[in-house]
């Protein structure tokens, strides 16, 4: 099969999608795979061959002319965190395009890119708490202090709505820093010009993948837990080695991985989830409840990214586990 590796994105997550579908390539089986990365860039759309060349892509039909032929992609393995990956952007695209590909459909992934209308959808899931929090429109950001003062607590996280890898995010402490971190957040680029200030969830942090597999059956990977030495999980934290201490699998007690299984699988079915999706966590300290921080629809796949560590733990190779995400959209 030829498959359209896809790349770059319009978001500061694009150098993270660099990586993750640099690990990607790296692990397929291209013996099997005729993998092509290509890059979505806001000014242009290529190919990037062996020797470093570039060829541009056709938008109106997503094909290639390589060497006086064209290529038509059989599968795109969506690999562009944020804007437009995984917002449903390219999943129209594709969608009206007929090309198959491995992410959630254009629905979920719009609805999931943003964390303030997903958690309306999840809110009564049983066993799955919601930190309390308040979203903040462009036409409110006169407001917003007020707002977020008259109805939540210190301390809160501020963050963009629609964003990732904590880009834009802050984590405040005195009323004295909420001013800047809105302003910081609505100011992120290309996140939607909406914020979400959530109030802290003292406790453990975790992350857990959660796939379809080519059999049609629900797999939960197993946990990985988060700690820092930073203020919070951040953009450092997350991308450079030794920042951070990852465990996987997680230490969790047989009864919260069956709890955390439970509320995964609940998670994919209502937001009718397609290949592999990543949720975070918060275990709040003294009442044993897991917090929904949000879910990743194109989790990423750097070599340090917890959902390698996930499948490798699971005792799976990676190369296998990113071949079952494309049979199960390829069916
Ligand atoms: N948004 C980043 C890529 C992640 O969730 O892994
Ligand atoms: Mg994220």
């Amino acid at each position: 099969a030829k498959i359209a590796l896809i790349t770059g994105g319009y978001t500061g997550e694009a150098e993270v999608s660099f990586k993750s579908s640099a690990f990607v390539y790296s692990q397929l089986d291209h013996e099997k795979y005729d993998v092509y990365p290509i890059t979505i860039s806001k000014g242009a759309w290529f190919y990037t061959d062996k020797d470093g060349q570039q060829h541009p892509v056709l938008r109106e039909s997503f094909t290639l002319p390589l060497h006086g032929e064209t290529i038509n992609f059989d599968l795109a393995f969506i690999m562009v965190h944020g804007v437009p990956g995984e917002d449903g952007r390219l999943q129209s695209y594709f969608d009206l395009l007929d090309i198959p590909y491995t992410s959630c459909d254009a629905l979920t992934s719009a609805l999931t890119m943003n964390k303030g209308y997903t958690k309306a959808i999840l809110s009564d899931i049983p066993e799955l708490y919601l930190a309390k929090s308040v979203l903040l429109f462009e036409s409110q950001r006169a407001e917003a202090v007020s707002t977020v003062e008259s109805n939540l607590s210190l301390p809160y996280f501020v963050k963009p709505n629609a964003g990732g890898s904590s880009i834009g995010m802050t984590k405040v402490k005195e009323s004295a820093q909420l001013q800047e971190a809105i302003d910081k957040a609505f100011d992120a680029e290309n996140t939607g010009k909406q914020v979400i200030v959530e109030e802290f969830v003292t406790g453990r942090e975790f992350s857990e993948g959660i796939f379809r597999n080519a059999k049609g059956e629900l797999v939960v990977l197993p946990a990985t837990e988060v700690r820092t030495t930073r203020e919070f999980f951040d953009f450092e934290a997350k991308y450079v080695p030794g920042l951070t201490e990852e465990i996987t699998p997680a230490d969790l007690s047989v009864e919260q991985r069956e709890r955390a299984a439970r509320i995964l699988k609940e998670i994919y079915v209502r937001l009718n989830c397609k290949g592999m999706v990543r949720v975070d966590f918060f275990l709040e300290n003294g009442t044993d409840k897991f917090y929904f921080i949000e879910i990743n629809t194109i989790p990423g796949q750097t070599a340090q990214s917890f959902i390698p560590q996930q499948v490798r733990a699971f005792g799976m190779k990676e190369g296998d586990f990113y071949g079952e995400l494309i049979e199960s959209a390829l069916q």
